[in-house]
This record gives structure tokens, sequence and C-alpha cells, in this order.
């Protein structure tokens, strides 16, 4: 079902004539022939025609999406135990979703301005995208919603956030800005498994950049993109390979000579 961006069927049907209650509208999906056909892009087409398997990994954005183009450009690698089989932004205006159709990958859009206050509705119809693609794995880049607790049990484990700063310092949002305003020497990334708290889950990897005086926001936010954008692909992989075993609420990895 190929369905025009500009005049998104869920934004049309999302505005209720007066008095009458709308049913939760499903999500409409740009791509659903995804599942039959290996796309462009995906690192699918190739690793399919090698016999491989790969985590079926769906990327959430709501915004430009440069981790989530991280990933992508990583999954090309005929090695890499993860494909992107899905990109979901819950914005149809996400500068992402260009970048990820560019890219030969499926994308759809759950907006949850149509489900207003019904978290639990737009967390369904999240979910039923995510099983209609067979997905493995989640990875949040730059998913600027809150998940319920049910929802982040679901993907147990299974769930994957990068946070832009040394967690757990400066949790939450603005954290370039409050790590200049702390003086922070040392500031950085973390990719962690998502779990009810917010940056709160176990952490995978995370790497340190310098705080330079004379630092802006836009230079420090700069440097840690560049570090985001090398932790999160090792960590997918990580994941992926079935390297990272949670003890105690802390993830152990699994090394492996040379990695
Ligand atoms: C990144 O800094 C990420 O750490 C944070 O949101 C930003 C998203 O940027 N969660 P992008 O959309 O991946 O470019």
């Amino acid at each position: 079902m190929a369905i025009d961006r500009r005049t998104p069927v869920a934004k049309r049907r999302a505005r209720p004539r007066r008095g009458i209650a709308l049913p939760a509208i499903p999500p409409y999906d740009r791509a659903d022939r995804e599942d039959t056909l290996p796309r462009r892009g995906s690192g699918l087409a190739h690793a399919e025609a090698k016999g491989m398997t790969r985590k079926r990994v769906a990327i959430l954005i709501s915004g430009r999406g440069s981790n989530m183009a991280a990933l992508i450009e990583a999954a090309k690698e005929a090695d890499y135990p993860a494909a992107i089989a899905l990109v979901v932004s819950n914005r149809p205006e996400a500068a992402g979703l260009a970048r990820a159709e560019t890219a030969g990958i499926a994308t759809a859009v759950v907006d949850h301005t149509i489900y207003g206050k019904d978290r639990e509705a737009f967390e369904r119809a999240l979910q039923a995208v995510l099983e209609a693609h067979r997905i493995d794995l989640v990875c949040l880049a730059g998913f600027m919603r809150l998940l319920s607790p049910s929802m982040v049990e679901r993907w147990h484990e299974r769930m994957l956030n990068i946070h832009p700063a040394l967690l757990p310092a400066f949790k939450g949002l603005d954290t370039h800005r409050r790590a200049l305003a702390a003086g922070a020497k040392t500031h950085g990334a973390t990719v962690h498994l998502v779990v009810a708290d917010m940056d709160s889950g176990p952490i995978v990897l995370q790497e340190a950049v310098p705080v330079h005086q004379g630092d802006t926001v836009e230079t420090l936010s700069a440097r840690v993109l560049e570090i985001e954008h090398r932790i999160y692909p090792r960590a997918l992989q990580l994941l992926a390979e079935g390297r990272v075993r949670v003890v105690d609420g802390r993830c152990l990895i699994d090394r492996q000579a040379g990695t």
C-alpha cells in the first residue's frame, strides 16, 4: 500500500466530527511489502542470499535521525549481526524518515498526536507495526516519547536507547547545556537497555569526551555525537550477537578475542 506522505491517512481520519468517537486508528505503513521483499540497504537481501540469520531491528526516531543513519551504515557490513528492517517515527515530519527511505529501509509513522492522551492506544499501534515486521530488537534513537512500563517489559532486554551524557549523570533533556552549566570536565554518551525508569537501564557501552574551556552547546554536542555514532552500532552488535548479559542490574559483556 503506497501512501502519499503529504496526505497521511491517519491524520486525515484523526479529526473526529463533532460528537463522534472514532475507534483507535491503525498506523499507516509506507512499505508493507518489506516482509516479503528484502529491501536495498537494509542488509537483509545480502544476508538472505548468504543464508545468514540476522536480528531484525526497528529504529524508533522523532527527528533528524543521525544515529539511525549510523546504524543503517553499520548494518551494511556483510558480517554485521543485525539488519535494519524498519524505521518508525512518531512524527510524520521527522527528517530521518526521508533518510531511511533513501537508504531503502521500510518506514512507518505512528503519529502519537492521533491518540491524544491514550498512550496505550499509541503503543498498541506501535507494537502492531513492530510485530507486522517481525522485529527482534528495537533501537530508540532520538525517540521523544516515554514508553509505558508494560511496553518496556514486552521488549525486556531487547530494546536499546542512546543518551547524550555519561549516565547516571544528566538524565533527561538538555544534557549538553546542563553539563556546561555544572562545569563538568568530562561528558559523553551512553547506550543502555531500556527499563521503565527513564535513562536508568543497564549500561551496555559508554564513552567520554573532554569538555573544553570555551565549549558551547553546539561544539560539545558535535563532539558527543561523533562518539554516539560509534558506540551505538557497536552496542547493537553486542546485543544482536547475544554477548550482553544482565546480572544484578548491570550488563556483563562477553568479550571475544580481538573485540
Ligand atoms: C541524540 O543526541 C541522542 O543521543 C538523543 O537524541 C539525539 C538524537 O539525534 N537521544 P539523532 O536524531 O540521532 O540525530
